[in-house]
């Protein structure tokens, strides 16, 4: 169970943390890499479960039941439905996060809680965007620039009131978050801080970071 400012009374939180990817642009499954002394997961993780009543683990197939988790999809949304299904049915929040993230901590967890608590259908962690974002098309050729100062960057993990979440997987749909699909069902979904230190470990470079952030270098 959540304790101290994680308690929400009333609220039954549990957490789905995707691990279940293969890592195409790291070049392996980067959430096995270590980082210090644990996997980049385990820190995932181990946020989670301080956040959260429960948690499921969503695991490359091969490995899932060896390591207490369940089999994930070919896609990420769909590792969030499989994730979704081990979730118990009085959960009344669910937080989903990403293992690729190793440095997410509880004022994340606690930000986008609150603010379902609060009544929307859905809450992410959004960080402003630096640099001038271009829609291009298949030929590299810029369609349109929006403007900058209504982009945000988002993050994981991301909470959902849990009816709201079923409903906007139900239909099978593919998004690079849960967000988007429960922003096609309609679902009121609204943006906390986020945190730059909350960084996905996409790249080898990213991992090198990760590294010496936890080592304390950076
Ligand atoms: O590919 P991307 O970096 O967006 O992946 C984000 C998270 O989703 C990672 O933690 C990854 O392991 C997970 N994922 C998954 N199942 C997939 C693809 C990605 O659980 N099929």
């Amino acid at each position: 169970m959540p304790t101290g400012e994680l308690r929400r009374p009333g609220e039954v939180i549990w957490t789905v943390v995707v691990a279940a990817g293969s890592g195409t642009r790291f070049g392996g499954p980067k959430q096995f890499e270590m980082m210090g002394d644990r996997r980049v997961m385990d820190w995932a993780v181990a946020i989670a479960r301080e956040a959260s009543d429960g948690v499921v683990v969503v695991l490359p197939p091969d490995v899932a039941e060896k390591e207490g988790g369940v089999a994930g999809g070919a896609t990420r949304s769909e590792s969030v439905r499989k994730g979704l299904a081990a979730v118990p049915k009085n959960a009344t929040i669910i937080c989903v996060h990403d293992a690729a993230r190793p440095f997410a901590n509880e004022d994340d967890f606690a930000r986008v809680i609150e603010a379902v608590v609060d009544g929307a259908d859905g809450a992410v962690p959004a960080i402003p965007v630096a640099d001038t974002i271009k829609v291009v098309d298949d030929t590299g050729q810029v369609v349109r620039t929006p403007a900058r100062g209504s982009l945000r960057a988002v993050q994981t993990p991301q909470a959902f009131r849990a009816e709201m979440l079923r409903r906007a997987h139900a239909s099978n749909g593919e998004g690079t978050d849960d967000a988007a699909l429960v922003e096609t069902e309609g679902g009121k979904v609204v943006v906390v801080d986020g945190d730059v230190l909350n960084r996905k470990i996409t790249t080898r470079d990213d991992l090198e970071w990760a590294r010496a952030q936890q080592r304390g270098e950076q």
